[in-house]
Protein backbone atom coordinates (compact mmCIF):
# COMPACT_ATOMS: atom_id res chain seq x y z
CA UNK A 1 0.00 0.00 0.00
CA UNK A 2 1.49 3.43 -0.66
CA UNK A 3 -0.97 5.83 0.36
CA UNK A 4 -0.92 7.15 3.98
CA UNK A 5 -4.16 8.92 5.35
CA UNK A 6 -3.51 11.54 7.69
CA UNK A 7 -6.27 12.76 9.58
CA UNK A 8 -5.74 16.39 11.18
CA UNK A 9 -7.44 17.41 14.54
CA UNK A 10 -5.58 14.81 17.07
CA UNK A 11 -2.92 16.86 19.65
CA UNK A 12 -0.07 14.29 20.40
CA UNK A 13 0.80 12.86 23.57
CA UNK A 14 2.42 10.25 25.55
CA UNK A 15 5.82 8.44 24.89
CA UNK A 16 7.86 7.03 22.21
CA UNK A 17 11.29 5.22 21.35
CA UNK A 18 13.28 5.87 18.75
CA UNK A 19 14.71 3.06 15.87
CA UNK A 20 18.37 2.54 15.54
CA UNK A 21 20.25 5.11 13.00
CA UNK A 22 19.71 4.00 9.49
CA UNK A 23 22.46 6.41 8.50
CA UNK A 24 24.69 4.27 10.78
CA UNK A 25 23.68 1.38 10.26
CA UNK A 26 24.26 1.72 6.69
CA UNK A 27 28.22 2.20 6.33
CA UNK A 28 28.76 -0.23 9.51
CA UNK A 29 27.26 -3.14 7.40
CA UNK A 30 29.42 -2.09 4.43
CA UNK A 31 32.05 -1.79 7.26
CA UNK A 32 32.14 -5.51 7.60
CA UNK A 33 33.24 -6.22 4.68
CA UNK A 34 36.90 -5.55 6.17
CA UNK A 35 36.84 -8.49 8.26
CA UNK A 36 36.22 -12.16 7.69
CA UNK A 37 33.68 -13.95 9.86
CA UNK A 38 30.63 -13.32 11.87
CA UNK A 39 29.67 -9.88 12.72
CA UNK A 40 26.71 -8.89 15.10
CA UNK A 41 24.82 -5.48 15.31
CA UNK A 42 21.98 -4.54 17.56
CA UNK A 43 19.30 -2.46 17.38
CA UNK A 44 19.29 -2.45 13.74
CA UNK A 45 16.05 -0.66 12.56
CA UNK A 46 13.34 -2.81 10.01
CA UNK A 47 14.19 -0.55 6.87
CA UNK A 48 13.93 -0.90 3.04
CA UNK A 49 17.50 0.35 3.14
CA UNK A 50 18.76 -2.24 5.22
CA UNK A 51 17.24 -4.71 3.16
CA UNK A 52 18.44 -3.15 0.14
CA UNK A 53 22.06 -3.61 2.01
CA UNK A 54 21.35 -7.06 2.84
CA UNK A 55 20.77 -7.55 -0.43
CA UNK A 56 23.61 -6.19 -2.10
CA UNK A 57 26.78 -8.29 0.53
CA UNK A 58 24.23 -11.43 -0.47
CA UNK A 59 25.08 -10.72 -3.99
CA UNK A 60 28.73 -10.20 -2.88
CA UNK A 61 28.77 -13.67 -1.14
CA UNK A 62 28.38 -12.90 2.60
CA UNK A 63 25.02 -14.13 4.53
CA UNK A 64 22.76 -11.80 6.40
CA UNK A 65 20.42 -13.59 9.25
CA UNK A 66 17.77 -10.96 10.84
CA UNK A 67 16.35 -11.65 14.44
CA UNK A 68 14.30 -9.30 15.32
CA UNK A 69 16.50 -5.95 15.63
CA UNK A 70 19.56 -7.98 15.81
CA UNK A 71 21.30 -8.53 12.84
CA UNK A 72 24.21 -10.76 11.89
CA UNK A 73 26.68 -10.38 8.81
CA UNK A 74 28.35 -13.69 8.18
CA UNK A 75 31.53 -12.70 5.67
CA UNK A 76 33.57 -15.33 3.71
CA UNK A 77 35.93 -15.12 0.51
CA UNK A 78 33.74 -12.73 -1.50
CA UNK A 79 32.51 -14.23 -4.76
CA UNK A 80 32.36 -10.96 -6.30
CA UNK A 81 33.91 -7.30 -5.79
CA UNK A 82 31.39 -6.14 -8.27
CA UNK A 83 28.42 -4.05 -6.61
CA UNK A 84 25.58 -4.25 -9.45
CA UNK A 85 23.82 -1.05 -11.12
CA UNK A 86 20.12 -2.60 -10.32
CA UNK A 87 21.44 -3.03 -6.78
CA UNK A 88 23.33 0.15 -6.38
CA UNK A 89 20.50 2.41 -8.34
CA UNK A 90 18.05 1.54 -5.46
CA UNK A 91 20.46 3.07 -2.47
CA UNK A 92 22.98 5.50 -3.24
CA UNK A 93 24.56 4.62 -0.15
CA UNK A 94 25.78 1.23 -1.93
CA UNK A 95 29.16 3.74 -2.96
CA UNK A 96 30.08 2.71 0.69
CA UNK A 97 31.08 -0.71 -0.41
CA UNK A 98 34.13 0.56 -2.41
CA UNK A 99 36.54 1.61 -0.05
CA UNK A 100 35.91 -1.73 1.90
CA UNK A 101 36.20 -3.80 -0.70
CA UNK A 102 39.40 -2.03 -2.28
CA UNK A 103 41.24 -1.64 1.09
CA UNK A 104 40.57 -5.75 1.71
CA UNK A 105 40.82 -7.71 -2.20
CA UNK A 106 43.15 -4.57 -3.98
CA UNK A 107 40.10 -4.23 -6.82
CA UNK A 108 36.50 -3.05 -6.70
CA UNK A 109 33.71 -2.70 -9.76
CA UNK A 110 31.20 -0.49 -8.27
CA UNK A 111 28.33 1.14 -10.47
CA UNK A 112 27.85 5.05 -10.34
CA UNK A 113 24.97 5.54 -8.07
CA UNK A 114 23.43 8.19 -10.41
CA UNK A 115 21.21 11.11 -8.82
CA UNK A 116 18.61 11.16 -6.95
CA UNK A 117 15.37 13.29 -6.03
CA UNK A 118 17.43 15.99 -3.60
CA UNK A 119 20.51 16.18 -5.70
CA UNK A 120 23.02 15.06 -8.63
CA UNK A 121 24.84 13.61 -5.48
CA UNK A 122 28.21 13.16 -7.00
CA UNK A 123 31.31 10.99 -5.56
CA UNK A 124 33.79 12.75 -6.96
CA UNK A 125 35.27 13.32 -3.74
CA UNK A 126 35.11 9.56 -2.86
CA UNK A 127 37.15 8.42 -5.75
CA UNK A 128 39.31 11.71 -5.26
CA UNK A 129 40.27 10.54 -2.04
CA UNK A 130 41.10 6.59 -3.02
CA UNK A 131 43.67 8.15 -5.47
CA UNK A 132 44.93 9.86 -2.69
CA UNK A 133 45.39 6.54 -1.16
CA UNK A 134 47.12 5.39 -4.73
CA UNK A 135 44.32 4.13 -5.71
CA UNK A 136 43.77 3.68 -10.04
CA UNK A 137 40.09 4.66 -11.05
CA UNK A 138 38.65 4.58 -14.18
CA UNK A 139 35.10 5.33 -14.76
CA UNK A 140 33.58 2.78 -17.65
CA UNK A 141 29.98 2.32 -18.56
CA UNK A 142 28.75 3.58 -15.36
CA UNK A 143 30.88 1.71 -13.25
CA UNK A 144 33.27 2.73 -10.93
CA UNK A 145 36.47 0.57 -11.84
CA UNK A 146 38.99 0.75 -8.56
CA UNK A 147 42.37 -1.40 -8.29
CA UNK A 148 45.15 -1.06 -5.61
CA UNK A 149 47.62 -3.51 -5.01
CA UNK A 150 47.98 -1.91 -1.68
CA UNK A 151 46.93 1.38 -0.35
CA UNK A 152 49.14 3.68 1.01
CA UNK A 153 48.21 6.31 4.01
CA UNK A 154 48.38 9.76 3.17
CA UNK A 155 46.61 13.19 4.16
CA UNK A 156 43.61 13.81 2.39
CA UNK A 157 41.85 17.76 2.65
CA UNK A 158 38.24 17.46 1.73
CA UNK A 159 37.25 20.52 0.14
CA UNK A 160 33.82 19.98 1.01
CA UNK A 161 32.57 18.19 3.58
CA UNK A 162 30.73 14.60 2.74
CA UNK A 163 29.65 12.29 5.33
CA UNK A 164 29.69 9.56 2.92
CA UNK A 165 33.00 10.28 1.77
CA UNK A 166 34.67 10.72 5.23
CA UNK A 167 33.47 7.34 6.02
CA UNK A 168 34.51 5.66 2.40
CA UNK A 169 38.02 6.97 2.81
CA UNK A 170 38.18 5.79 7.03
CA UNK A 171 36.56 2.31 6.35
CA UNK A 172 39.72 1.83 3.21
CA UNK A 173 42.59 3.48 5.52
CA UNK A 174 41.89 1.33 8.36
CA UNK A 175 43.79 -1.62 5.79
CA UNK A 176 46.06 1.16 4.12
CA UNK A 177 49.88 0.92 4.93
CA UNK A 178 50.84 3.49 7.17
CA UNK A 179 48.80 6.43 8.21
CA UNK A 180 45.99 8.78 6.89
CA UNK A 181 44.92 12.29 7.94
CA UNK A 182 41.08 13.47 7.02
CA UNK A 183 41.37 17.27 6.90
CA UNK A 184 37.73 18.90 7.09
CA UNK A 185 36.43 15.23 8.15
CA UNK A 186 32.66 15.31 8.46
CA UNK A 187 31.46 14.86 12.23
CA UNK A 188 28.05 14.14 12.36
CA UNK A 189 27.20 11.05 15.36
CA UNK A 190 27.04 8.50 12.50
CA UNK A 191 30.79 8.98 11.43
CA UNK A 192 31.45 8.27 15.38
CA UNK A 193 29.26 5.17 15.65
CA UNK A 194 31.22 3.95 12.38
CA UNK A 195 34.62 4.94 13.82
CA UNK A 196 33.82 2.79 17.15
CA UNK A 197 32.90 -0.10 15.32
CA UNK A 198 35.84 -0.21 13.23
CA UNK A 199 38.09 0.42 16.24
CA UNK A 200 36.16 -2.51 17.91
CA UNK A 201 37.23 -4.73 14.80
CA UNK A 202 40.91 -3.64 15.77
CA UNK A 203 41.13 -0.34 13.38
CA UNK A 204 43.57 2.06 15.12
CA UNK A 205 41.22 5.94 14.78
CA UNK A 206 41.54 8.80 16.69
CA UNK A 207 39.58 12.50 16.33
CA UNK A 208 36.27 11.00 14.96
CA UNK A 209 34.04 13.52 15.86
CA UNK A 210 36.00 16.53 15.13
CA UNK A 211 36.95 17.97 11.70
CA UNK A 212 40.97 15.81 11.76
CA UNK A 213 40.72 12.21 11.72
CA UNK A 214 43.54 10.05 11.70
CA UNK A 215 43.90 6.60 11.48
CA UNK A 216 46.85 3.90 11.21
CA UNK A 217 46.56 0.96 9.07
CA UNK A 218 46.81 -2.29 10.20
CA UNK A 219 47.33 -5.81 8.95
CA UNK A 220 43.80 -7.33 9.88
CA UNK A 221 40.67 -6.41 11.59
CA UNK A 222 38.33 -9.09 12.90
CA UNK A 223 34.63 -8.69 13.65
CA UNK A 224 33.17 -7.65 16.21
CA UNK A 225 29.16 -6.66 17.95
CA UNK A 226 27.92 -3.20 18.34
CA UNK A 227 24.52 -2.01 19.10
CA UNK A 228 23.81 0.82 16.38
CA UNK A 229 23.44 4.38 17.74
CA UNK A 230 19.38 5.94 17.99
CA UNK A 231 18.60 8.05 14.93
CA UNK A 232 18.52 11.62 15.78
CA UNK A 233 16.22 12.25 12.29
CA UNK A 234 13.97 10.22 13.58
CA UNK A 235 14.07 11.16 17.09
CA UNK A 236 13.59 15.06 15.34
CA UNK A 237 10.72 14.21 13.37
CA UNK A 238 9.02 12.82 16.04
CA UNK A 239 9.63 15.62 18.77
CA UNK A 240 8.40 17.92 15.88
CA UNK A 241 5.20 15.93 15.28
CA UNK A 242 4.52 16.95 18.98
CA UNK A 243 5.15 20.48 18.77
CA UNK A 244 2.67 21.10 15.56
CA UNK A 245 0.01 19.37 16.97
CA UNK A 246 0.56 21.43 20.40
CA UNK A 247 0.59 17.87 21.96
CA UNK A 248 3.13 16.92 24.87
CA UNK A 249 5.78 14.22 23.59
CA UNK A 250 8.67 12.35 25.37
CA UNK A 251 11.13 11.06 22.61
CA UNK A 252 13.08 8.03 24.52
CA UNK A 253 15.87 6.49 23.36
CA UNK A 254 17.82 8.49 21.91
CA UNK A 255 20.95 11.24 22.18
CA UNK A 256 19.58 14.71 22.51
CA UNK A 257 23.11 15.94 22.37
CA UNK A 258 22.97 15.07 19.04
CA UNK A 259 20.36 17.42 17.96
CA UNK A 260 21.66 20.73 20.00
CA UNK A 261 20.61 22.75 16.71
CA UNK A 262 17.20 21.65 16.31
CA UNK A 263 16.48 21.90 20.03
CA UNK A 264 17.81 25.82 19.96
CA UNK A 265 15.79 26.55 16.97
CA UNK A 266 12.78 24.89 18.84
CA UNK A 267 13.04 26.73 21.56
CA UNK A 268 14.13 30.10 19.90
CA UNK A 269 10.48 29.10 18.79
CA UNK A 270 9.00 29.37 21.60
CA UNK A 271 8.52 25.69 22.49
CA UNK A 272 9.88 24.67 26.15
CA UNK A 273 12.05 21.09 25.16
CA UNK A 274 13.23 19.29 27.83
CA UNK A 275 16.06 17.04 27.49
CA UNK A 276 17.73 14.00 29.65
CA UNK A 277 20.79 12.14 28.55
CA UNK A 278 18.48 9.79 26.64
CA UNK A 279 15.39 11.82 26.08
CA UNK A 280 14.00 14.90 25.09
CA UNK A 281 10.01 16.35 25.85
CA UNK A 282 7.88 19.10 24.24
CA UNK A 283 5.31 20.69 25.98
CA UNK A 284 2.06 21.96 24.46
CA UNK A 285 2.12 25.56 22.67
CA UNK A 286 -0.69 26.57 21.13
CA UNK A 287 1.20 29.13 18.62
CA UNK A 288 5.14 29.61 18.00
CA UNK A 289 7.42 32.16 16.29
CA UNK A 290 8.80 31.87 12.79
CA UNK A 291 12.44 31.67 13.24
CA UNK A 292 15.00 31.09 10.48
CA UNK A 293 17.28 28.05 9.97
CA UNK A 294 20.26 27.99 8.06
CA UNK A 295 21.45 23.87 7.22
CA UNK A 296 24.78 22.88 7.32
CA UNK A 297 26.94 19.69 8.25
CA UNK A 298 27.13 18.74 11.93
CA UNK A 299 26.67 20.45 14.48
CA UNK A 300 24.68 23.02 12.70
CA UNK A 301 20.64 22.37 11.20
CA UNK A 302 20.51 19.03 9.74
CA UNK A 303 19.64 18.96 6.37
CA UNK A 304 17.54 16.01 6.87
CA UNK A 305 15.68 18.02 9.45
CA UNK A 306 14.81 20.68 6.90
CA UNK A 307 11.41 20.22 5.45
CA UNK A 308 9.74 18.50 8.76
CA UNK A 309 11.14 21.84 10.21
CA UNK A 310 9.74 23.61 7.35
CA UNK A 311 6.25 22.18 8.06
CA UNK A 312 6.40 23.55 11.72
CA UNK A 313 7.05 27.10 10.29
CA UNK A 314 4.03 27.14 7.59
CA UNK A 315 1.65 27.62 10.65
CA UNK A 316 4.10 30.01 12.47
CA UNK A 317 3.10 33.37 13.55
CA UNK A 318 5.78 35.76 11.28
CA UNK A 319 7.98 34.77 8.53
CA UNK A 320 11.05 32.18 7.86
CA UNK A 321 13.47 32.10 5.79
CA UNK A 322 15.03 28.41 5.72
CA UNK A 323 17.97 28.14 3.79
CA UNK A 324 19.10 24.66 2.45
CA UNK A 325 23.34 24.66 1.90
CA UNK A 326 23.93 21.32 1.70
CA UNK A 327 21.64 20.26 -1.57
CA UNK A 328 20.93 21.85 -4.37
CA UNK A 329 17.35 20.37 -4.76
CA UNK A 330 15.94 19.69 -1.39
CA UNK A 331 12.89 21.63 -1.51
CA UNK A 332 10.66 19.11 -3.18
CA UNK A 333 8.55 19.40 -0.21
CA UNK A 334 7.98 22.95 -0.69
CA UNK A 335 4.85 22.55 -3.66
CA UNK A 336 3.27 19.98 -1.71
CA UNK A 337 2.99 21.89 1.57
CA UNK A 338 1.51 24.89 -0.66
CA UNK A 339 -1.25 22.79 -1.93
CA UNK A 340 -2.06 22.42 1.53
CA UNK A 341 -2.35 25.86 1.93
CA UNK A 342 1.46 27.20 2.79
CA UNK A 343 2.51 30.18 2.05
CA UNK A 344 5.95 29.71 0.71
CA UNK A 345 8.24 31.24 -2.01
CA UNK A 346 11.22 29.69 -3.08
CA UNK A 347 13.98 30.33 -4.37
CA UNK A 348 17.42 28.68 -5.50
CA UNK A 349 18.61 27.60 -1.98
CA UNK A 350 16.39 29.74 0.24
CA UNK A 351 12.74 29.28 1.11
CA UNK A 352 10.43 31.71 2.80
CA UNK A 353 7.81 30.42 4.37
CA UNK A 354 5.05 32.98 5.68
CA UNK A 355 3.32 31.41 8.65
CA UNK A 356 -0.54 30.85 8.28
CA UNK A 357 -1.79 31.07 12.21
CA UNK A 358 -4.93 30.03 10.48
CA UNK A 359 -3.62 26.76 9.74
CA UNK A 360 -3.41 24.72 6.77
CA UNK A 361 -6.08 22.90 4.91
CA UNK A 362 -6.29 19.02 3.61
CA UNK A 363 -5.45 17.94 0.19
CA UNK A 364 -4.13 15.00 -1.74
CA UNK A 365 0.05 15.55 -1.91
CA UNK A 366 2.86 13.42 -3.12
CA UNK A 367 6.01 11.96 -1.69
CA UNK A 368 8.90 12.81 -3.15
CA UNK A 369 12.17 11.83 -0.92
CA UNK A 370 12.49 10.27 2.16
CA UNK A 371 12.14 13.21 4.46
CA UNK A 372 9.71 15.16 2.39
CA UNK A 373 7.40 12.56 2.73
CA UNK A 374 7.99 13.01 6.81
CA UNK A 375 7.54 17.04 6.41
CA UNK A 376 3.88 16.37 4.48
CA UNK A 377 2.73 13.52 7.30
CA UNK A 378 3.03 16.28 9.83
CA UNK A 379 2.15 18.99 7.60
CA UNK A 380 -1.30 16.39 7.48
CA UNK A 381 -1.72 15.90 11.34
CA UNK A 382 -2.59 19.70 11.28
CA UNK A 383 -4.05 20.25 8.02
CA UNK A 384 -8.11 20.84 7.97
CA UNK A 385 -9.63 17.56 7.20
CA UNK A 386 -7.67 13.96 5.49
CA UNK A 387 -4.48 14.48 3.69
CA UNK A 388 -3.59 11.84 1.43
CA UNK A 389 0.18 11.45 1.20
CA UNK A 390 0.71 9.49 -2.06
CA UNK A 391 4.13 7.30 -2.86
CA UNK A 392 4.95 7.13 1.15
CA UNK A 393 6.95 4.02 0.18
CA UNK A 394 9.94 7.05 0.44
CA UNK A 395 8.83 6.66 4.00
CA UNK A 396 9.73 2.61 4.36
CA UNK A 397 13.41 3.50 3.12
CA UNK A 398 14.18 5.65 6.59
CA UNK A 399 11.38 5.20 9.20
CA UNK A 400 10.23 2.13 11.33
CA UNK A 401 6.65 1.92 11.64
CA UNK A 402 6.25 5.51 11.45
CA UNK A 403 2.55 5.26 11.42
CA UNK A 404 2.32 2.70 14.61
CA UNK A 405 4.33 5.10 16.55
CA UNK A 406 2.24 8.36 15.53
CA UNK A 407 -0.30 6.18 16.23
CA UNK A 408 0.56 5.32 19.49
CA UNK A 409 0.53 9.27 20.61
CA UNK A 410 -2.78 9.40 19.03
CA UNK A 411 -2.59 10.69 15.71
CA UNK A 412 -4.84 9.19 12.99
CA UNK A 413 -3.07 7.77 9.92
CA UNK A 414 -3.23 4.79 8.17
CA UNK A 415 -2.23 3.15 4.75
CA UNK A 416 -4.66 2.97 2.04
CA UNK A 417 -4.48 1.28 -1.08
C1 LIG B 1 24.59 11.45 3.93
O1 LIG B 1 24.52 11.49 2.51
C2 LIG B 1 23.24 10.94 4.40
N1 LIG B 1 23.00 9.60 3.88
C3 LIG B 1 22.14 11.90 3.93
O2 LIG B 1 20.91 11.44 4.46
C4 LIG B 1 22.42 13.29 4.50
O3 LIG B 1 21.46 14.19 4.03
C5 LIG B 1 23.82 13.74 4.07
O4 LIG B 1 24.81 12.76 4.49
C6 LIG B 1 24.21 15.08 4.69
O5 LIG B 1 24.16 14.99 6.08
C7 LIG B 1 23.59 8.55 4.51
O6 LIG B 1 24.30 8.71 5.49
C8 LIG B 1 23.30 7.19 3.96
P1 LIG B 1 27.37 14.16 1.66
P2 LIG B 1 25.89 11.75 1.65
O7 LIG B 1 28.41 13.36 0.95
O8 LIG B 1 27.01 11.06 2.31
C9 LIG B 1 28.17 16.83 -2.18
C10 LIG B 1 18.67 10.78 4.41
O9 LIG B 1 17.63 11.41 4.22
N2 LIG B 1 29.15 15.82 -2.55
O10 LIG B 1 27.69 14.71 3.03
O11 LIG B 1 25.57 11.39 0.25
C11 LIG B 1 26.74 16.30 -2.21
O12 LIG B 1 26.21 16.38 -3.52
C12 LIG B 1 19.89 11.01 3.54
O13 LIG B 1 18.83 9.90 5.32
C13 LIG B 1 29.97 16.07 -3.64
O14 LIG B 1 29.89 17.11 -4.29
O15 LIG B 1 26.03 13.32 1.79
C14 LIG B 1 26.03 17.21 -1.25
O16 LIG B 1 25.69 18.41 -1.92
C15 LIG B 1 19.60 12.03 2.44
N3 LIG B 1 30.88 15.12 -4.00
C16 LIG B 1 27.10 17.51 -0.19
O17 LIG B 1 28.36 17.18 -0.80
C17 LIG B 1 31.02 13.93 -3.31
O18 LIG B 1 31.89 13.11 -3.68
C18 LIG B 1 26.97 16.68 1.07
O19 LIG B 1 26.88 15.33 0.68
C19 LIG B 1 30.17 13.70 -2.21
C20 LIG B 1 29.25 14.65 -1.84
Amino acid sequence: MDKMLVTSGRQLNGSVAVSGAKNAALPILFSTLLAEGEHTFGNVPVLKDIESTAELLQSLGCETIREGHTFKVQVAKLKSFEAHYDLVRKMRASILCLGPILAKYGEAVVSLPGGCAIGTRPIDLHLDAMKTLGAEIELKEGYVLAKAKKLKGATVFFEKTTVGGTENLMMAATLAEGETIIENAAKEPEIVDLANYLNKMGAKISGHGTSVIKITGVEKLTPARHDIMPDRIEAGTLLIAGAITSGEVEVTKCNPQDLEALILKMRDSGFRVDTTKNSMKVFPQRTWEAVDITTAPHPLFPTDLQAQFMALMTVAKGTSVITETVFENRFMHVNELMRLGADITPKTQVAVVRGRPDGLTAAPVMATDLRASASLVLAGLIAKGETLVNRIYHLDRGYENLELKLSNLGAQVKRVN
